[in-house]
């Protein structure tokens, strides 16, 4: 049992990972290395990772920009597209490398121009995925422009995924970065391979944080911050043990530039003290005995892995994160930077 000043955990899978790329992956490799042992990436960079071929180039790029002294395996992802084929899911199946397909409603976040407008379109690519075991990860969001921000997550349950459960109940499924109590029931309800993603801005935070007292863009990320009532329903299911819940921070990094401007790029950079965090929302709760199921074993066997060897230890002593970090020709904000953090993270090497 750990003691309440240090935990000791298998190293963490980040399962929901942005590392962008070219120069920006000397920054975002080195932050999710010293954090995690292997992290499922997301394949929305421009143009979209639509083929087996692309992701595997760009598995070497990251491979590339790991720091010598670390270790890191990332579980790469394709992009769905309409005009994905089917024979790209069989090449993805027999690829040791890919772990998933990400749907991406279009429009509705970050570089998702390329994603599905109608799913009925790539019903035979789910189809095949759902024969072969490769689970779809899905950013639950309508992007009916007749939709409140604010309900797009929970109006994407009714109006797309009971649908498609209904439809096609065998589909493997990951609900990435839910942020509603309704995702929470809903995940509860459901049988089978279905799981979902929770990010620690998500745990820490409501949209008052974000709103009150000057508007902060730092933690303007999508699905956006909901209300209190929410955060709450998230921080229970994180730390209930249920093995449905499990970490994945989508740490999405954009320059200093890009989020204190006019109009501000969503995504909150959590990566360079990704567990620190967590940690302190599992203390709130005081469910720290439950983080390494939920950080580190959960997501581990959704995808069908070992748990990772190597450990890591939390130690209960404050430290303060850095304001900035460089970052391609700038800077950029980490998630809390220049705060004070209750615990540090330190990693076997
Ligand atoms: O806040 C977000 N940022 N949400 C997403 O879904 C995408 C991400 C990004 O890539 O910046
Ligand atoms: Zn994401």
């Amino acid at each position: 049992m750990n003691s309440r000043s240090r935990i000791t955990l298998p190293r963490p899978l980040d399962a929901h990972l942005h590392l962008r790329d070219g120069q920006a992956l000397a920054t975002t490799v080195a932050a999710s290395a010293r954090q995690f042992g292997r992290a499922v990436i997301m394949p929305n960079l421009v143009p979209a990772l639509t083929r087996c071929q692309d992701a595997l180039a760009y598995r070497d790029r990251i491979l590339a920009a790991v720091p010598p002294d670390l270790s890191f395996t990332p579980l790469m992802t394709l992009y769905l597209t309409e005009g994905m084929r089917r024979e790209e899911i069989d090449r993805a199946h027999d690829e040791p490398d890919i772990y998933a397909v990400k749907l991406y409603p279009a429009g509705a976040t970050t570089h998702s121009d390329a994603g599905v407008r109608h799913l009925d379109r790539v019903m035979p690519v789910l189809e095949r995925m759902a024969e072969l075991g490769l689970p779809l990860l899905i950013h639950g969001e309508v992007t009916d422009p007749d939709i409140d921000i604010f309900d797009r997550e929970a109006v994407f349950i009714e109006r797309v995924l009971i649908p498609l459960r209904r439809r096609l109940p065998e589909l493997a499924i990951v609900l990435e970065h839910i942020t509603t109590a309704e995702a929470v029931a809903y995940v509860q309800a459901q049988s089978g391979r279905f799981a979902a993603t929770l990010t620690a801005h998500h745990l820490l935070h409501d949209r008052n944080d974000m709103l009150v007292g000057g508007m902060r863009p730092h933690f303007f990320c999508l699905p956006i911050l909901k209300r209190r009532e929410h955060r709450h329903a998230l921080l229970a299911a994180a730390t209930s043990g249920d093995p449905r819940f499990f970490l994945g921070t989508d740490s999405a990094p954009h320059a200093r530039s890009a989020k204190e401007n006019a109009c501000a790029c969503a995504g909150c950079f959590t990566a360079p003290a990704a567990l620190e965090l967590y940690a302190s929302a599992f203390a709130q709760a005081n469910a720290l005995d439950r983080l390494a199921d939920f950080a580190s074993r959960h997501g581990a066997h959704f995808y069908g892995l070992p748990v990772d060897a190597h450990e890591c230890t939390l130690i209960a002593e404050s430290w303060q994160l850095p304001d900035e970090l460089p970052y391609l020709d700038g800077r950029i904000v980490p998630f809390h930077g220049g705060q004070t953090l209750a615990w540090r993270l330190e990693t076997e090497r």
